[in-house]
């Protein structure tokens, strides 16, 4: 078993069969960087309790360093002997230091602390670039809101016409969600911001090495306060892998109505050349694919959740092997949202909102009702009466086949001696848009303010 990082006590090496199914530097070897990184900090404790000396830590050092160099020019690499990215790594600094001083470094740590602190290092610096890429979908939802002031559209419930709303406040809704995504990752590094090194195997160290000391120069707040939790816990990588399968449902989401929008029957929007497909045999396809591929790739997302919490699920305390089946699904799921964002947020951005046949259908449907209703009320009618008179005009209005605002005066009258000629002024797109102006509302006025708060709450993030 040459080079490995066990071994003595075995008489003879693993079967190829094993060797071949433990290996993981296929996909772990990723994580070299944060691994390097997390050696210097060990090599630093060391030297603090004297198990190196001067020469030595300057020696150890300076190995790392052109080990990380000769990674990142790929210069090296995993061989077919190594096990996994630790093991990869150890062989090249034994190759750059010497086989008396590198074999020093693995004193008082074990793969166990290392891969947990690596998994956290990865996921703290993809989270912010998969913020990043959330943020832009953000800003091109904010930017078309802003481009469309006073645009109105159909609101829907159950893809029914339901009440007018205006573009920027629908546009908005998916903004707001996409801020809580953000808002949940900048909550979630306060929990991932602590550093399992120096847990060692499960138990801790008995070289008298600081975890904190550690845990500082890698970037995080705290080391763990339990060497159990430390190296047996993934919760927090669990929680991560929520957050980006919501960031995914929430694209998909946005994505199925932009696919609706863009069908001949809507003819809400115009996808951008740039970000929509033709067909290989009909001509004059143009086909909304970024949508579709983001609403397909919110399934892998939400399967790469499914698959991590299928693997921690009936895990005894503390590592187990099967934990290292946690990693594959977080790269996927920060190498789907990362491919993804740009398109979502360029997709967006480019859209033409055809805001003429949507100000058109907006009040159609008898999508005003509400409004009859509303004045009614106003008018010291009781609600529920109110809204039984509303039905009656709807239901008149449906049997001549014709909208509300078409009904005569007489015909209205005919419903009921309440309902004047003066419930008109109700009876248009902006006056019931315009009417619901308090906070939160679908108002001209409304909706400017809620920008500015969602502006606010963007800031921090
Ligand atoms: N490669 C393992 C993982 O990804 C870390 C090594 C721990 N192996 C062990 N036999 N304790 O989780």
């Amino acid at each position: 078993n040459e080079g490995a990082l066990w071994g003595g006590r075995f008489a003879s090496g693993p079967a190829d069969a094993l060797a071949a199914l433990s290996k993981s530097t296929q996909f772990d070897f990723r994580l070299a960087r944060y691994d390097i990184a997390g050696s210097r900090a060990h090599a630093r404790v060391l030297h603090r309790t004297g198990l190196l000396d001067d020469a030595e830590l300057e020696s150890m050092l300076a190995a790392l360093d052109r080990l990380e160099s000769d990674v990142l020019s790929g210069a090296f690499g995993p061989a077919e002997s190594d096990e996994d990215v630790h093991g990869a790594l150890e062989r090249g600094l034994l190759e750059r230091a010497g086989e008396e001083l590198g074999g020093k470094l693995r004193a008082g740590r074990s793969r166990n602390d290392q891969i947990a602190t690596m998994g956290r290092m990865f996921l703290r610096d993809h989270a912010r670039v998969v913020a990043s890429g959330v943020l832009e979908v953000v800003d091109a939802l904010v930017a078309q809101a802003e481009a469309h002031p006073a645009a109105p559209m159909p609101g829907r419930t159950h893809l029914q016409h339901a009440q007018p709303v205006l573009l920027g406040h629908h546009l908005l809704a998916h903004a707001w969600a996409l801020l809580r995504d953000l808002q949940r990752l900048a909550d979630w590094d306060g929990r991932a911001a602590v550093s399992p090194y120096g847990s060692g195997a499960l138990a801790g160290s008995s070289l008298g090495l600081d975890p904190v000391r550690v845990a500082e120069e890698l970037g995080f707040a705290d080391a763990t306060w339990n060497s159990i939790d430390g190296t047996a816990s993934r919760d927090v990588y669990a929680e991560f892998s929520w957050v980006t399968a919501m960031i995914g449902v929430d694209l998909s989401r946005i994505s199925e109505e932009v696919i609706f929008w863009a069908t001949k029957e809507a003819g809400f929007v115009t996808l951008d050349d740039a970000f929509s497909t033709g067909s290989s045999i009909m001509p004059q396809k143009k086909n909304p694919d970024v949508a579709e591929l983001a609403r397909g790739k919110s399934g892998r997302l939400i399967g790469d959740l499914t698959g991590l919490l299928t693997t921690l699920k009936g895990l005894p305390l503390a590592y187990n092997r099967d934990l290292q089946e946690d990693k594959e699904p977080l790269f996927d799921a920060v190498d789907t949202l990362e491919l993804l964002l740009p398109a979502v947020s360029g997709m967006v951005g480019t859209l033409t909102f055809h805001t003429e046949r949507m100000a058109e259908l907006a009040p159609r449907g008898f999508a005003l009702a509400t409004d009859i209703a509303e004045w009614l009320v106003r008018q010291g009618v009781p609600f529920r009466v109110a809204h039984e008179l509303a039905g009656e005009a709807v239901r008149v209005a449906e049997a001549r086949d014709v909208e509300l605002w078409d009904l005569t005066d007489d015909e209205l009258a005919a419903v009921s001696e309440h309902l004047t000629p003066a419930v008109r002024e109700v009876l248009t797109t902006l006056g019931s848009l315009n009417s619901r102006s308090s906070q939160g509302g679908t108002a001209v006025s409304a909706v400017g303010e809620q920008l500015a708060e969602l502006k606010r709450q963007l800031a921090p993030v």
